[in-house]
């Protein structure tokens, strides 16, 4: 490697390629650098200024997600100078809406100002939804932020929810642009963009429409992306406070055939939110509205759990050996009376793959026959 592709970050020697960024640099190779606006797999906006290091020789810190390594670049990501830019700005975004979660698990008469004027805002009494799932209060107790010189603005568009998946809480939302980039660029549905001008600034959706009226296809990737509580799943909100005792498990989406990774968020036994695995394929995180939102059934009160025979025209619950001791009496029964090439069996794009080469398996060495199709072939 020549000397060129080489960075010193906090004293030690980096090889970089062209076009790698600062923070990719560092990532690679273990060093931990903040960051709140970046967004894996889209250009960076370098908008949170969290992710800021020291670089020697340039006047001002530099958002490392977004400027490139250069040869012999000497970089500190902890300086003090480093240090006290982070702690501003995050009082500065901390400010940019109402966030009473630092204030949560404290004793009221410790609260400063900051936190009593933010806990005072009617609707926000309750406990965040994001509270203890957000990247903004995690790095407010890493750089133990714990007053704020700079007064919350009043709330000023009301909640969003009329729509049965996404509650916007405009309040709560620091403008870092993560939902953006993961509609524009990771999805690439173009449903929503930055709107208005400095104070009033608000994300929206097709001039600011509501999102069931907009180009909103509800993904819900602007959920999985947003670091604070201003996307909530409705679902999720509804299941109240739960992040402690949350289980998460790691499975296969199994509306169609492409395999998405997700995680179920468990609790009770209940699954109260789906995301998406985000450093696995074939999604990267990444689902589409029934991978994400349509999980509701999983508990249906009136989803069939065992299987149910048809007797005298009445359907009777029975036990999964004895339907399956049937559906095999009565395969084998056709097959003797009519052959094996009496009997097809069609697939489905609706399951997984592993799911269609058993079932090809099943159909060619158990009933015999080749007579296997594809509901995508149509
Ligand atoms: Fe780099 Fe926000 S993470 S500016």
């Amino acid at each position: 490697m020549s000397s060129e592709n080489i960075i010193v970050i906090d004293g030690k020697e980096y090889a970089f390629s062209p076009g790698e960024t600062i923070l990719e640099v560092a990532e690679k190779n273990g060093i931990d650098i903040p960051t709140l606006c970046y967004l894996k797999g889209a250009s960076p906006t370098g908008s949170c200024r969290i992710c800021v290091v020291e670089v020697e020789g340039a006047r001002a810190l530099v958002a490392s997600c977004a400027a490139p390594a250069g040869a012999n670049m000497v970089v500190r990501t902890e300086s003090p100078r480093v240090l006290k830019a982070r702690r501003l700005n995050l009082e500065l975004l901390l400010a940019s809406g109402q966030h009473n979660c630092l204030a949560q698990d404290m004793d009221v008469d410790s609260w400063t100002d900051f936190q009593l004027s933010a806990m005072g805002v009617k609707e926000h009494e309750d406990l965040c939804p994001a509270y203890g799932n957000c990247k903004l209060q995690d790095l407010a107790i890493r750089y133990q932020v714990k007053t704020n010189r700079f007064q919350p603005p009043d709330t000023r568009y009301p909640i969003e929810n009329v729509n049965p998946f996404i509650v916007r809480d405009f309040s709560r939302c620091i403008l870092c642009g993560r939902c953006v980039q993961a509609c524009n660029e990771i999805q690439v549905n173009n449903a929503i963009s930055f709107g208005y001008r400095g104070a009033e600034s608000k994300i929206v959706a097709r001039g600011d429409l509501a999102l069931k009226d907009s180009d909103c296809v509800f993904c819900g990737e602007c959920v999985q992306a947003c670091p604070v509580g201003a996307l909530i799943s409705k679902q999720d909100l509804l299941a109240g406070p739960k992040h402690d005792e949350t289980m998460m498990v790691r499975t296969t989406c199994a509306y169609c055939g492409v395999g998405c990774q997700l995680y179920l968020h468990v609790r009770d036994n209940k699954v109260f939110k789906v995301t998406g695995v985000e450093d696995a394929g074939p999604n990267f995180g990444s689902l589409c509205v029934k991978g994400r939102f349509g999980y509701d059934f999983i508990n249906d009160p009136e989803r069939l759990t065992t299987p149910l025979i048809r007797e005298n025209g009445n359907l009777r619950e029975a036990s999964w050996d004895e339907a399956l001791d049937l559906v095999s009496e009565r395969f084998g029964r056709i097959k003797e009376d009519s052959g094996p090439d009496s009997i097809g069996v069609l697939c489905s794009a609706r399951i997984t793959n592993e799911d269609n080469y058993l079932a090809q398996k099943f159909t060619r060495a158990a009933i015999g026959t080749n007579n296997i199709d594809h509901c995508a072939r149509l």
